[in-house]
């Protein structure tokens, strides 16, 4: 990609990176050096720049605090044996935040201004990009509302930013999750689909009550029926039934993952069956029951793939095998990280060198 736009860099006078444990990362709180902040006013994007990880100031009565016009993407950069960066599907990353930014009616980024930025603020910060097997540097995109002001209407400015932090394995262990059948994550027609803050914030109390009762997630089922299975956690829920891939077909209500389609698009390149359709918790259940319900894992930028080990419905638990090594989940696992690396061909163009 050309660097056709040229960003200012302020870099910092005192880099944190030597003192860091790459051993020792909980994910989410290790922030690379550099920033990269734009501002929207006036009816257009100013100048982007990159700055020092710092806090900043925000008016009290900021509209994203009030109102919630704040959406996000999460991504990874990856470093391969010859110490090379390279990005996972970020037009993907850019395209879906764009759509998000039309749901909460926030103003559309340009892409190059989306890619420069995050590609010169990446190359920057590219010692932050941990090597062991699992770590990544997670990437976080957002977009909040900035005008200072109580009406309930859309803000007149925003700002875009981008932090990273070098993240490990977020999910040691495989889950146990439960259904839920009365608390819903997004109804048809809500804004389920974006990755706006609120979808987020909404979920923490349900997911409390689950942890409460011993699960780690939540499989969060669809807000008229309580019937079908919509996402799992933070991600996207997928089943191996039968040696067939099924998965909830994207809707209003279900974020399109990015690591969902690339899983789906590893299944169709080996030649498995998938079937994106209404999955049932009682399918799931009776799939389990007759020994047809292989694997079930959820899938997202964070976790990358997170097998599932028990389910929880009505009060009772369900188990599931243990995957053996050539079970899709695992051998997904392995293919997506060889093709991070550098250490596979990527034969659907998804990394993009830094
Ligand atoms: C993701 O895995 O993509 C997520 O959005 C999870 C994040 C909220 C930690």
């Amino acid at each position: 990609m050309l660097d056709t736009l040229t960003i200012s860099t302020q870099r910092t006078t005192a880099p944190r990176l030597p003192g860091i444990d790459f051993a020792q990362l909980e994910f989410g709180k290790t922030f690379a050096d550099h920033m990269l902040v734009v501002d929207y006013h006036d009816g257009q994007w100013q100048e982007p720049r990159i700055v020092p990880y710092a806090d900043m100031t925000v008016s009290p009565a900021n509209s994203a605090i009030h109102y919630g016009q704040s959406i996000f993407e999460g991504m990874k950069a990856y470093k391969n044996q010859d110490g090379e960066v390279a990005l996972f599907r970020p037009l993907d990353n850019f395209h879906r935040f764009n759509a998000s930014a039309r749901r909460m009616c926030m103003p559309e980024l340009p892409e190059e201004v989306f890619m420069q930025g995050l590609l010169q603020l990446i190359r920057l910060d590219s010692g932050w990009v941990p090597t062991d097997p699992g770590s990544a540097l997670y990437i976080r995109p957002f977009m909040f509302a900035t005008d200072a002001m109580l009406g309930v209407r859309p803000s007149e400015s925003y700002r875009f930013m981008v932090i990273t932090c070098p993240v490990g394995l977020y999910y040691a262990k495989p889950l146990r999750v439960r259904f839920e059948e009365h608390y819903v994550r997004s109804a048809e027609g809500g804004a389920g689909a974006a990755k706006n803050a609120g979808n987020y914030g909404a979920a923490m109390y349900p997911t409390k009550l689950g942890q409460q009762e011993g699960y780690n997630q939540l499989i969060w089922t669809d807000a008229s029926e309580h019937k079908y299975v919509e996402e799992s956690g933070t991600m996207n829920a997928i089943f191996i039934i039968d040696g067939r891939l099924v998965t909830p077909a994207l809707s209003s209500s279900i974020l399109d993952g990015i690591t969902r389609r690339s899983v789906l698009q590893l299944a169709r390149d080996w030649g498995m069956p998938v079937e994106e359709r209404k999955v049932s918790a009682l399918e799931i259940l009776e799939a389990q029951r007759n020994g047809t319900l292989q694997e079930a894992f959820g899938v997202g930028t964070a976790a990358t793939i997170a097998t599932i080990a028990t389910i929880g419905y009505q009060g009772e638990d369900f188990e599931l095998p243990t995957p053996p090594a050539d079970a899709f989940s695992r051998r997904a696992t392995a293919a997506l990280a060889a093709i991070r690396k550098g250490d596979a061909p990527d034969p659907h163009g998804w990394m993009v060198r830094v």
